[in-house]
C-alpha cells in the first residue's frame, strides 16, 4: 500500500473533525504531566503533554535508553500504564537494566517488535499514558518504501506515531540516534513533524549529561537538564559547579573559568587551551566544545589587537566536562585561556572571566552577568574580569571591569588574590614555546 493510501485509510476511519467554540476548550487539555524525572520536567516546563510526540535524540551510548527507561519506570510507579517498544534490546536485557535502576512496577509493559503496526496495536490495546519507542532507526512502517532507518521510513514512522499520539492521548517518545552531521534521515529532518525535540548530550567518557529542548511546542526552550551517569543510572546533578571545581587542576597555564547561562541557571565551565609548536605542517587549530569559527576570530583578535603571536603555532581549545561553551559570554575566557597558554603564565585560580569579544578587541556586555557573578561568588571565586557595565554582587567578589581584551590581560596579571593556601604568582609554571612570549609577559605581576 502506498503511504498516501495508508494515510487516507487512517483518516477515513476517524470521526470527521468539527469546529467548536474556542472558549469551550479546556485550557488544561494539553498541560504536561510530570515525568517524575525532575531535571527532565524542568526542560519540558512541567513534563510530557498527553497526545504529544517527542523525539529524543543523541549519540549512541550517551544514555538515551537509560533516560527513557527511568521516565517509564517513574511513570509506572505513579500508577499509570507505560509501554516500552523495544526494537533494539531484548526484553531480558531491558529487564536487567530496569532492575538496576529501581523497582520494576507491573504497570510497565514491554513489547519487543520492529514492526510499527505491532506497536500501534499495542497502544490501541493497552492505552498507555506514556509510550517510548527505541529506536526510530530500527522500526519499520509497512506501506512506506525503503529499509528501516531510511528517510522515507523514519518519516512514515514519525507521521504514524504523531497520529497515534493524538488519537490515543498518550505521550509518545521516539528515540533517534544521531549519526554523522548532515544525515538526511537525521533528527533535523523530522523536527517539523514532532511537537518536541529533546537533545541528550554529553561526552561518553565523562559522567556529565545534559538534556535540552531544541524545539518545544508547549513551553520555552533553553533550560538545561543536568545529569550524572552513575552505576545506578542517571541522577540529578545537584551542584554542577562543585563537579567542575573537583576536576580543575590548580594554576596551570591555559585554563580559564567562565560562567555560562543555560536557561535560567548559571553554570561554571573551564576552558582549556594549549599553544604548541607544530609537529607537522603547523598552524592547526582544534576546537572541542567551542565553536571553531568563533575560535578562529578570537585568535585573530589576539594576534591583531593584543599583539600575541600565534601564527604558525598549533592552538587547541576545549571546554571541559563535555560542555559546549558556545555562548558569546565565553569569548573572553577563551581569549584569556589562549593568551595564558601562549605566555606560559597561569591565571589566578579563583578568577572568573566573562565577556563577549568584538573584532576590535573590545569587551562587550553579556546578559545575566549578575547571575553569573553570583554563582562564582557562591563557589568561592574571589574576582571576576567582566564588562564595564557589570554590577557588584558581593563584597567577597571583586569585579575587575574591562573594556578590551588587552585590559583583561593586564587585569588578570595584576590581580593578586588572597585565597588561603594557594600560590599567588605562578608565572614560573610551564614554558611558552619560543617566539610566543606575548605582551602579557611584559605586564608585571602583582607584588
Ligand atoms: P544507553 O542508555 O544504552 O545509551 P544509548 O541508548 O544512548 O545508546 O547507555 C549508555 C551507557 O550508559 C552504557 O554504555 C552503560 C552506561 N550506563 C551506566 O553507566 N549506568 C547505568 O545505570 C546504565 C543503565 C548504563
Ligand atoms: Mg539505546
Amino acid at each position: 500500500m502506498e503511504p498516501e493510501q495508508a494515510r487516507r485509510r487512517a483518516s477515513s476511519s476517524r470521526e470527521p473533525a468539527r469546529a467548536v467554540a474556542l472558549s469551550s476548550v479546556d485550557p488544561l487539555g494539553a498541560s504536561p504531566r510530570p515525568t517524575g524525572v525532575g531535571e527532565l520536567d524542568r526542560v519540558l516546563s512541567g513534563g510530557l503533554a498527553p497526545g504529544s510526540l517527542t523525539l529524543l535524540y543523541g549519540e549512541p551510548g550517551v544514555g538515551k535508553s537509560t533516560l527513557a527507561l527511568q521516565v517509564l519506570l517513574s511513570t509506572a510507579l505513579l500508577g499509570s500504564t507505560a509501554l516500552l517498544v523495544s526494537a533494539e534490546e531484548t526484553p531480558a536485557a531491558v529487564r536487567a537494566r530496569a532492575g538496576r535502576l529501581g523497582t520494576v512496577p507491573a504497570a510497565l509493559l514491554i513489547l519487543s517488535a520492529t514492526d510499527l503496526d505491532d506497536a500501534l496495536a499495542a497502544i490501541e490495546e493497552h492505552r498507555p499514558s506514556l509510550v517510548v519507542l527505541d529506536s526510530i532507526q530500527t522500526l519499520r512502517a509497512a506501506g512506506a518504501p525503503g529499509t528501516a532507518g531510511s528517510l522515507a521510513q523514519v518519516r512514515a514512522v514519525v507521521e504514524q506515531l504523531g497520529e497515534a499520539a493524538r488519537s490515543s492521548g498518550a505521550a509518545v517518545v521516539v528515540i533517534g540516534h544521531v549519526t554523522k552531521e548532515g544525515d538526511p534521515a537525521g533528527p533535523r529532518s523530522l523536527e517539523h513533524l514532532v511537537d518536541t525535540v529533546l537533545a541528550f548530550e554529553g561526552d561518553r567518557h565523562h559522567r556529565l549529561r545534559f538534556a535540552r529542548a531544541v524545539k518545544h511546542r508547549f513551553g520555552p526552550t533553553g533550560e538545561l537538564g543536568l545529569f550524572e551517569m552513575t552505576a545506578a543510572g542517571l541522577v540529578t546533578l545537584a551542584d554542577p559547579g562543585a563537579l567542575l571545581a573537583a576536576e580543575r587542576r590548580h594554576e596551570v597555564p591555559g585554563s580559564a573559568v567562565t560562567a555560562l547561562l543555560e536557561g535560567s541557571r548559571p553554570l561554571l565551565v573551564e576552558v582549556q587551551a594549549l599553544v604548541a609548536r607544530p609537529t607537522g605542517g603547523g598552524g592547526r587549530t582544534s576546537a572541542s566544545g567551542v565553536d571553531a569559527r568563533r575560535l578562529a576570530s578570537l585568535l585573530a583578535v589576539l594576534e591583531c589587537r593584543v599583539g600575541i603571536e600565534l601564527a604558525g603555532l598549533d592552538v587547541f581549545v576545549s571546554a571541559t566536562g563535555g560542555l559546549r561553551a558556545s555562548e558569546p559570554a565565553a569569548d573572553l575566557a577563551i581569549a584569556l585561556a589562549v593568551a595564558s597558554a601562549a605566555a606560559g603564565i597561569a591565571l589566578p585560580e579563583s578568577l572568573l572571566v566573562v565577556g563577549e569579544v568584538g573584532l576590535a578587541g573590545e569587551v562587550r556586555e553579556v546578559g545575566g552577568v549578575d547571575r553569573r557573578l553570583a554563582e562564582a561568588e557562591r563557589l568561592g571565586y574571589r574576582a571576576a574580569i567582566a564588562p564595564v557595565s557589570s554590577p557588584a554582587v558581593s563584597a567577597d567578589l571583586e569585579v575587575l571591569r574591562v573594556t578590551s581584551v588587552t585590559e583583561a590581560v593586564v587585569a588578570a596579571r595584576r590581580w593578586r588574590h588572597g585565597a588561603p593556601g594557594t600560590a599567588t604568582n605562578s608565572h614560573s609554571l610551564g614554558a611558552a614555546p619560543t617566539g610566543t612570549l606575548s605582551a602579557w609577559s611584559t605586564v608585571p605581576a602583582a607584588s
